[in-house]
Formats: C-alpha cells, structure tokens, sequence
C-alpha cells in the first residue's frame, strides 16, 4: 500500500510494516500445544479459533502476532468494513503464516454489521477498527462470551468508556480474558523501571511529563460520488467520532505510562490547542496540538503535549521527578540513591510479548482483564481534550459522567456523522471559550 507511513502507530499497513510487525511468526516456533483447561475458550479442541475485526494495519500486525503465540490456533474468520482492506490484509497474513490461515469465503464479513458475524465464529477475537467502534464490538464479544485482545483507544467519548467499564465488568464474571494494546505494560524496561519508582527510588513523584510529539498521519483526498459517511470512514483519523482527536489516538500512551507511575488517574485538567498548521479542509475536526495540565490527587501535575506538525522537533516519551531523585521513564532510566538503567540482550517485542501474555492466560484459565485499566487511561486523554476544546478546567468525575455522545444515529453508508462540511467542504472546529465539552 502507498500509505505514508509516519511512526509505528499510524496509518495502514504497508508492506515493510507488516513484515517488521508479523516477523515473530516467520522466527518464532510454535512449540506445540499447552495444556489447555478445558473451557478457558470452549471444549473440544487445544486449536484456538481467532477473528480478526478491522482488518488494517494494527489488527494485521496483531492477527500475526496472536498466530505467533504458543499452541496451535488458527485465523478462521475477518470482519472490515471495506473488502479491499480485508483482502490486502488476508493476502499478507497467508503470506506470514500459510498453515495458521484459514479464512473461507464464507467466513469474511464486510460492512458494519460484519463483526457480529466474525465474533460468532471464534474463540478469541482482535478488536482493531477505529477506536469510535470499540465499545460496540467489545459490548458484543463480551455478550458472545470470546475472549478479547482489543486496541487502544477503548472510546472516544465518556458515553463510550462507560460502556466499556460495564462490559469489562460483565467480562470479569464470565471470566473472560482481556488484552488492551497498551503494550508498554509488556515491555520488561518500562515494567522494571516502574517498578522501581513504585517501590519509592526516586521518593514521592511531585512532577511529570509526557509527549507525544510528531509529525501526523495519512489523507485520503474526497472520492467523486463518495457519501460523507464513506469519507469520513476513509479518513477517521479527523473525526471525533471515529478517532476521539490525536490526543486520544496517540497521546493515550504517555498518558497512561504516567497513571501507571502514579497508580491512579488525575483528577482534574486545563489546557489548550488548536490547528496552527493543519487547517485544511481535508483534515476535518481535529487540533494539530494539545497542552494540557492534568492534576492527580495527591497535588501532584502532569504537564503533557501533543503535536502532529510535519518538521517540528519529535519527541514520544516519559518522564518524572521525585523528591530524590529522577527517571526517564521511556528510556529506562533512574537517577536518584539507587540509580537503575534497564539493559536486555535481547528485547522482545513488546507487540509479541501482550499477545504472549493474553494467550497463555487463556490457556491456562489465569485471571487476566486490562478493560477497566484501558478504560480509565482513555478517559484520561478524552478529559485532555474536553479540557483543551473548552478552555475550561475539566473534572474527572464530570468528564467521566458526561453525556456527549459523539456517535452517528446508525450506521449506513447513506447515514450522516453528526459533523458534517459546511458548503465550503470545512467542519466546525472547537472554539476555546466558547465550545462546550462535558
Ligand atoms: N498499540 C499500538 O501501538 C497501536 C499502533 C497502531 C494502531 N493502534 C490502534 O489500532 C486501531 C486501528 O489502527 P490502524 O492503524 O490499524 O488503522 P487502519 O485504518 O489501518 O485500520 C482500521 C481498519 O478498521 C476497518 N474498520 C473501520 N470501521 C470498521 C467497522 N465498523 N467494522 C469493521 N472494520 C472497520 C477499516 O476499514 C480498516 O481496515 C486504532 O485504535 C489505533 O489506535 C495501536
């Protein structure tokens, strides 16, 4: 595909990428069947039947990486809402791992009702559209009782994350197993880092900060004949209700390293943003920046940016400061008393290590349920920019009761966003002051 792509979150798949994403399945053994509790996922066989549900470049790289896992499972059904990005995705995985492949005719399902049809097929399912869908499809699987790996973001609105705390809940008690793509919680140097900082390294954590600063994502110019909904499809990166804003797409990861360190979430935050360079038309709803100050209980602030403007300085990272000392989160590192630098031979790949973790939970009926966590952390970057839209200062409690649903009324291909282009082709755009978030 000719997709741009900028960093290894963006865009769709192309072909190096997939190769860099799926390349365990090529050198990773399959090492032959765990022993498996029966009823961890459905009587009869040790072979795990998987579904893949948004077929791009995320969900492919996550397919492989599940096939790459230990036992013997097996790629039995895909759902997308496009047939070309189901196709080109198939086409690549066959290519990955022939003997773990398996997708009949029958068995892809294009459309917005598709993962209905997907989920009912498998035993654990991969949740990787555009985060809008999330709560929808998790909602389902959990009702079908499979067992979930799903992508970050879980929401892009309060109404959303709310959803999915119920379902997550209502997974617990079916005792099913739940991945989130928050994939530095399977990374050995930030696990080994915060550890450190939790066990009091650098004393109380006073002051953090976090970026997700870089150069932005893909567009895919307006089709002749194309409905809005087909567009806004094509190009959910600049919808609300599709994508939740960079700050959620992106940022969420940063921001999540951060309540991690703090265990706990902020209470409150203000910022501010806007489009100082991205203001076309062609880039819909959302800021080009963020900068918002998040506040946790204990007085503490995380002072965070985001940025998606092409040629600025880039920066993805993590860092805090304690009483005694200091870490760069990110990068491994503590200075302070007892100063720590995590160092592996042999880093693995923290996208293999989730779904490692995932699968041998499932096949060993080991507790495991990341959805409430991912819930929580994507309300954190949704009260970002609830707080940077308004210009107001935003409070988790409110954030999380708010009933702004960003969601179309149905889902059809003639059916209408609820951001539509005025005659112009340009969308309302969030006025600070004026533009009203919880
Ligand atoms: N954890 C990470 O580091 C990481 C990295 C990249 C992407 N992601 C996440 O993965 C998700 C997907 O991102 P991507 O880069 O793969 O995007 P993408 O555009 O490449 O893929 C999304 C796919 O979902 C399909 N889709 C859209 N709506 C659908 C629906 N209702 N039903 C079925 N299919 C539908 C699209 O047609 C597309 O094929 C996002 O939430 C993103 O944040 C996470």
């Amino acid at each position: 595909m000719s997709d741009r792509i900028e960093n290894q979150e963006s865009g769709p798949l192309s072909r190096r990428n997939f190769i860099q994403n799926t390349s365990i399945l090529t050198g990773g053994a399959l090492l032959g069947a765990l022993s498996i509790e029966r009823g961890a996922h459905g009587a009869g066989s040790d072979e795990l039947k998987i579904a893949l549900i948004g077929c791009g470049g995320r969900g492919s790289g996550a397919a492989g990486q599940a096939l790459s896992t230990k036992g013997p499972i097996k790629l039995i059904a895909m759902a997308d809402a496009y047939k070309d990005r189901l196709e080109g995705s198939l086409a690549n995985l066959k290519n990955q791992a022939k003997d773990r492949v398996d997708v009949p005719e029958e068995n892809k399902f294009i459309g917005f009702d598709a993962y209905k049809k997907a989920i009912a097929l498998a035993d654990v399912v991969i949740l990787a559209t555009p985060p809008g869908f999330r709560p929808i499809h998790f909602e389902e699987a959990v009702r079908q009782g499979k067992h979930i790996f799903m992508e970050k973001p879980v929401a892009v609105d309060a109404v959303g994350v709310r959803r999915v705390i119920a379902a997550a809940a209502e997974a617990k008690k079916k005792d099913l197993k739940i991945g989130v793509g928050l994939q530095r919680h399977h990374q050995a140097g930030y696990i080994e880092t915060i550890k450190r900082l939790q066990d009091g390294a650098i004393g109380d954590i006073v002051s953090m900060r976090a970026y997700w600063n870089d150069g932005g994502v893909w567009v895919k110019p307006r089709q002749p004949g194309q409905t809005e909904m087909d567009y806004q499809m094509r190009n959910w990166y600049y919808f609300n209700w599709l994508c939740g804003d960079h700050i959620n797409e992106q940022h969420i990861h940063n921001l999540d390293v951060i309540n991690w360190v703090k265990n706990g979430y902020p209470v409150k935050a203000h910022g501010m943003g806007g489009r100082q360079v991205r203001t076309g038309i062609e880039y819909g709803e959302i800021f080009d920046h963020h900068a918002v100050e998040f506040e946790y209980a204990d007085g503490s602030r995380l002072y965070s940016q985001c940025r998606h403007i092409r040629g600025c300085w880039s920066s993805v990272s993590e860092h805090v400061v304690g009483t005694k000392g200091s870490a760069d989160v990110g990068g491994n590192r503590i200075t302070g008393p007892t100063p720590f630098r995590f160092k592996a031979d042999q880093p693995k790949d923290p996208y293999q290590q989730e779904h490692d973790d995932l699968f041998e939970a499932i096949r060993n009926n080991l507790p495991y349920n990341e959805a409430e966590r991912g819930a929580k952390s994507t309300m954190t970057s949704i009260m970002g920019r609830m707080a940077t839209y308004s210009g107001q200062v935003i409070e988790w409690d409110a954030a999380m009761a708010s009933k702004i649903d960003l969601a179309p009324k149905s889902y059809a291909w003639d059916a209408l966003p609820q951001s539509l282009p005025d005659d112009k082709g340009a969308y309302k755009i969030a006025i600070p002051g004026s533009t009203v978030t919880v």
